[in-house]
């Protein structure tokens, strides 16, 4: 779906999310959602806290999973991703702290492995993914699910392509402040959400878009995978649809 702004795209997303949350509320079950990062939600995430404090959408039902976070990170940090999300959702809204999950980047090394197969379980426990929100980087990676990340891959510890690193250096003012680092749901975690919505805004994301979308399925764009997922939306303004 294309729209003109990103802003727009950005509402009616945020509406979809909503309408599940009512619509899990009405049933009495939860509303397990997977979050992203990065600049892409930021619009989302702030129509959600105007509907919370405008219009009384609770998030007391809702439980949220994130995709990914760097490795090794403090939860302080500004650039963590844990930071992130307090910033511009969790913060803002009645979700319950205990209801709230984002990979963890302080655990020691050698628990990472059980940490990963844990955070599965837990995604599981809930019953799997209700949404996945998804932004999408240039190399197609989605959470950090890398070039050559397998289609059944799960939640583990990987390698950042330099591009990604070059891509997240002004926010850490130096590529070499970059972790090299970062825990990330799989894609095999990821496409067993029974709904997903992929957003991409502005020119530099129209290669990848193309490559995403009109390209071959392969692991050398991860995001390509989606193709094969039967429920999921790749949301686009003007500018990112520009090379289809
Ligand atoms: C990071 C995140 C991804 C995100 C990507 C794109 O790599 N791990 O989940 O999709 O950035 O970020 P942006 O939305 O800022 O373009």
């Amino acid at each position: 779906v294309i729209f003109k702004s990103s802003d727009y795209a950005s509402i009616i997303i945020a509406q979809e999310i909503a309408g599940l949350i009512k619509e899990k509320q009405a049933q009495q079950e939860s509303c397990v959602l997977g979050l992203a990062t990065g600049s892409s939600p930021i619009k989302v995430y702030e129509e959600l806290v105007r509907m919370h404090k405008e219009e009384g959408l609770s998030f007391a039902n809702v439980v949220t999973f994130n995709l990914d976070e760097y490795f090794p990170m403090e939860k302080g940090n500004v650039q963590s991703y844990h930071y992130f999300m307090h910033e511009h959702l969790f913060n803002h809204v009645d979700i319950l702290p205990e209801n709230i999950h984002i990979p963890d980047g302080t655990i020691p090394q050698e628990q990472i492995h059980q940490y990963c197969i844990d955070y599965e379980l837990k995604i599981n426990s809930f019953g799997g993914l209700d949404f996945q929100l998804l932004g999408i980087g240039r190399t197609g990676h989605i959470g950090f699910n890398e070039p050559g990340s397998h289609y059944n891959s799960v939640t583990r510890s990987i390698t950042l392509d330099h591009l990604t690193r070059s891509d997240a250096a002004p926010a850490f003012f130096g590529i070499e402040n970059v972790p090299k680092k970062a825990i990330t749901m799989g894609i095999g975690t990821i496409k067993k959400a029974k709904r997903i919505v992929i957003m991409a805004w502005g020119h530099k994301k129209a290669e990848v878009v193309k490559e995403t979308i009109e390209g071959m399925v392969s692991s050398e764009v991860p995001a390509s995978y989606l193709q094969r997922h039967e429920n999921t939306t790749f949301v686009l303004d003007k500018e990112a649809a520009e090379e289809l």
